[in-house]
């Protein structure tokens, strides 16, 4: 079963059924994994990227991938089978990396691959309320065990502590506003679904400023999905053990999808490039081909970047 073509691991990583892994080839060529490397796909998803990066890894190498939601981890499982006993799988945040490593014997590595942000499976199922779009429960949660949800901060949160989430996680400049509209609403009617919320979004949002690129609820979403998760916490204590992560020579890549992550990564980089610990490999960030961009739209806001261990 290992003697699978690269070619058709490229076509079947591909397949429309299964969140796309953007920028598969920058990844493969950045973070070069070549047997007996082990590499770290610390948000391995439904495991697109895994399954591109395996047949390098044959017949000596090892991947292990981590994921915060066990329904990721199960379709990964089933798409990586055929690579036992190379993968090995583990729930868990990222953040925690470096005791997960230490405990599997395998500080440091050759490589560590971030995806950040959701995958397709769970923006597209309903029942995990990560889209305006899907008329579900105000979840967003990428672990369900745990307890706090976007239905939480939305009906608990005071109204200063609303509108200041809104304003540095979504970068909505009429935070205020919708954080009124949202503490009015509560009060006669909790909010606890996805389209309730967006509706409060328009209602809240001026007219005239109604009407641009991006839906009125886009912003707030993303703020609260990014709280609920801690998102940025989690990328900001990864990039401060990422050093001693690695081995010398080893790769890290990054791929975020908007300018808060690419932010906090740049910055990191940059400052650890200045300490003498790694190089970085991009100068600019690498973004998707235009041909990428318009098979799929999820790739349009990425940007890849990546360091090499000193
Ligand atoms: C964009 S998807 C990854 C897709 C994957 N590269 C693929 O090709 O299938 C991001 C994944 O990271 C997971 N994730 C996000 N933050 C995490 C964290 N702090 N720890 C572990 N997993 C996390 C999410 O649950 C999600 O499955």
């Amino acid at each position: 079963m290992h003697a699978i073509l690269e070619e058709e691991m490229t076509a079947r990583t591909s397949s429309p059924a299964w969140h796309q892994p953007v920028m598969v080839e920058a990844v493969l060529e950045l973070l070069n994994p070549r047997s007996p490397a082990v590499i770290v796909d610390a948000t391995v998803g439904t495991g697109g990227h895994s399954l591109a990066l395996l047949p390098r890894l044959l017949p000596h190498g090892r991947l292990i991938g981590i994921d915060r939601d066990p329904e990721a981890l199960k379709i990964a499982g089933q798409r990586l089978t055929e690579f036992q006993p190379l993968v090995r799988l583990e729930r868990g945040n990222y953040r925690d990396l470096p005791s997960r490593l230490t405990r599997l014997g395998a500080r440091p590595v050759d490589g560590i691959l971030l995806d950040l942000g959701v995958s397709s499976l769970q923006l597209d199922r309903a029942d995990r309320g990560f889209s305006f779009a899907r008329e579900g429960p105000l979840d967003m949660r990428m672990d369900p065990d745990q307890d706090t949800t976007a239905e939480t901060l939305v009906n608990t949160l005071p109204a200063d502590d609303l509108a200041r989430l809104l304003e540095t996680l979504g970068e909505e400049r009429f935070a205020r506003r919708i954080a009124q509209h949202i503490v009015q609403e509560r009060r006669t009617h909790p909010i606890t679904t996805t389209k309730q919320l967006a509706r409060v979004m328009t209602r809240a949002i001026p007219a005239g400023a109604r009407h641009g690129r991006l839906h009125a609820a886009t912003r707030t979403f993303q703020a609260l999905r990014l709280a609920v998760n801690d998102e940025l916490g989690a990328l900001t204590a990864l990039l401060a053990q990422l050093p001693v992560l690695l081995k010398p020579g080893a790769r890290a890549v990054i791929i975020t999808f908007h300018s808060l992550e690419d932010r906090i990564v740049k910055r990191a980089f940059l400052e650890g490039q200045g300490r003498g610990v790694w190089t970085v490999l991009t100068k600019k960030p690498r973004r998707p081909s235009a041909e990428e961009a318009a098979r799929n739209p999820r790739a349009r806001s990425a940007k890849l970047r990546a360091v090499e261990r000193l």
